[in-house]
């Protein structure tokens, strides 16, 4: 056996040697072979020879058997090249993946001392770069832009559910038209990557939409879920954009052949935690382009979101029910509003967003039905706004009941937006909605450094008799009127608006009541909500 092992541990160092004398050999091997060790431990290739490698897992992880899976790109990182070791040696090249390569010993025996100039363990690759990978063109996706691949991408995502950090990759350079999915927990493992750098195209058939689903591609029930990628999801939502209002409440006559009354909002996340979506574009929604409903941990940057801006009811962003949500880095033109706040939302904190064209970023419309809101700890901040047609807005129906508080707006930066702020809690989508004496209230509104230019309004506070706005500052607001031909310039309105004018404005708002609404106690989470 000695003599045995001294050629094997020489001809090991030969192969190394060779291996790791340039770095492009390696980066070809790991990318034709990293991609399933993931679930094996770093000896496991080592010990195979003794029988104690699961040495089946890799084909069964990989779906397709001995398919070479793609490797997951790192667009993060800053080389998809080998796995990194901190100092840069050629130590990572080091590996057991090689060790198939080399004359198999005769007998496993050999490889019972430790190799010496294998290792260390402790270097593998970049973990956030590898992987089980399942593409959808490994699950007969064709990517051609016609063919419906939904089923590809089922079953990529029923394979990729079943193993922890996962990546189901739709590659890029090809078009998959998909009808609705949903990728759904809660059975899933955790920190399942969706690297998406092709394009999604939704079903334009109207057979794919039965009688109308609220959905295209929903994300359910999941811990850990990262939607990332250079790529698109193009909702292809003008056949739908002819048709009224679905919230409206007068009833019409949806054709045959026309899309259904219920327009699906693209790619909707429902109850899951540590959510990421980074890097894509979301085009031509047919309704809200990104939805987060009931999750806890998002993480939105270096998103694009793109409509018309004559698309209706097509929201960028929309959060219900959701906590610690950061977006950033964004950039939203759509026919509604930029982000969307609704009820049971709190921890939400915006920066470094474009919005426009488009209506905005919006608290509410709250209470609609006589119904309690609760949305607290709000932060938008180093925002541009562009001929949008509100600013900041907090938007609450009459007849509500609940609590907005804690909110903040600064550095705004506006530019031929027609009502720059606005708190509206009259708020009504028709022309007329009965009167009625509860309000959802709204404490704690900061504005600071409120700049550019406006075509309407400069402020508005319309605030409910019953329930007074209250503890509303102002710092640094700076706005000039733009004269547009299609529009007639106000002074700032306020009704039932109390707090402090922390800094003379431009223009003056004067009607703001300084101080508080008289027989108005602190209005806390605790009371209200
Ligand atoms: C969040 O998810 C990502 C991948 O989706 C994962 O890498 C990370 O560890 C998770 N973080 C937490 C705190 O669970
Ligand atoms: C989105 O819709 C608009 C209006 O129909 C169209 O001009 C544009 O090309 C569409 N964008 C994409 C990427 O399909
Ligand atoms: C909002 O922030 C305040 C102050 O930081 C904190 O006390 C409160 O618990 C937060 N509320 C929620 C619902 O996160
Ligand atoms: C609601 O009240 C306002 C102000 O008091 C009044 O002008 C308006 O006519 C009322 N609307 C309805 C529908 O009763």
């Amino acid at each position: 056996m000695r003599p045995g092992l001294k050629v094997l541990t020489f001809l090991l160092l030969l192969v190394l040697l060779v291996m790791c004398s340039g770095v492009h050999p390696c980066d070809a091997r790991s990318g034709k072979r990293w991609s399933w060790r993931r679930s094996g431990s770093p000896s496991t290739s080592l010990l195979r020879g003794k029988g104690k490698a699961k040495s089946g897992s890799s084909h069964k992880q990989n779906g397709k058997g001995n398919q070479s899976p793609h490797q997951r790109p790192s667009p993060s990182t800053s080389s998809p090249a080998a796995p990194a070791s901190p100092s840069g040696s050629p130590a990572p090249c080091n590996n057991g993946t090689q060790v198939p390569a080399m004359p198999a010993p005769s007998s496993g025996s050999g490889y019972a001392l430790p190799p010496p100039p294998l290792r260390p363990p402790s270097t593998p690759a970049a973990p956030s770069s590898q992987g089980t990978v399942f593409s959808v063109v490994d699950f007969g996706a064709k990517g051609d832009g016609v063919t419906d691949d939904t089923q590809a991408f089922e079953a990529a995502w029923a394979a990729a559910c079943k193993v922890e950090a996962s990546t189901v990759l739709v590659p890029s350079g090809l078009e998959f038209v998909v009808g609705p999915i949903s990728f759904s927990g809660p059975y899933c493992k955790p920190n399942i990557l969706f690297q998406l750098d092709g394009t999604i195209l939704a079903q334009t058939s109207v057979r794919a939409w039965g009688s109308g689903l609220l959905q295209w591609l929903e994300f359910t029930k999941l811990t850990g879920i990262a939607i990332q990628g250079t790529g698109v999801i193009n909702g292809r939502g003008q056949e739908w954009w002819t048709y009224s209002d679905p919230n409206d409440d007068d009833a019409y006559y949806v054709e045959l052949d026309k899309m259904p009354q219920v327009k699906p909002t693209a790619l909707r996340f429902y109850g899951s935690s540590n959510v990421t979506v980074t890097g894509i574009t979301i085009v031509n929604s047919s309704q809200c382009h990104l939805k987060f409903d009931s999750c806890q941990g998002v993480m939105v940057h270096d998103l694009t979101i793109s409509s018309p801006e004559t698309s209706p009811n097509t929201d960028g962003i929309h959060l219900q029910n959701s906590k610690e949500v950061n977006i950033h880095h964004t950039n939203l033109a759509c026919g509604d509003d930029c982000i969307s706040i609704q009820t049971g939302c709190s921890d939400i904190n915006i920066h470094n967003v474009n919005c426009g064209p488009g209506h905005g970023i919006s608290i509410g419309g709250l209470g609609r039905y006589n119904t309690k809101a609760c949305v607290s700890n709000i932060t938008v901040r180093d925002v541009t706004m562009s001929k949008t047609m509100a600013g900041v807005r907090i938007k609450t129906w009459q007849g509500g009941s609940g609590l907005v508080r804690g909110i903040r707006f600064s550095n705004i930066q506006v530019s031929e937006v027609q009502t720059p702020i606005i708190i509206d809690q009259f708020y009504c989508d028709k022309t007329t909605c009965r009167n009625q004496t509860s309000a959802v209230a709204v404490s704690g509104v900061q504005y600071e450094n409120i700049r550019g230019t406006f075509t309407i309004k400069p402020a508005h506070f319309a605030c409910s008799d019953s329930s007074p706005c209250s503890e509303i500052t102002l710092t640094g607001i700076q706005l000039k009127p733009l004269v547009v031909p299609q529009y007639h310039l106000y002074n700032p309105f306020c009704w039932q608006a109390f707090g402090e004018l922390y800094t003379p404005t431009v223009p003056p708002i004067s009607c703001l009541q300084i101080g508080k609404p008289a027989g108005n106690s602190v209005l806390s989470d605790g009371d209200l909500c």
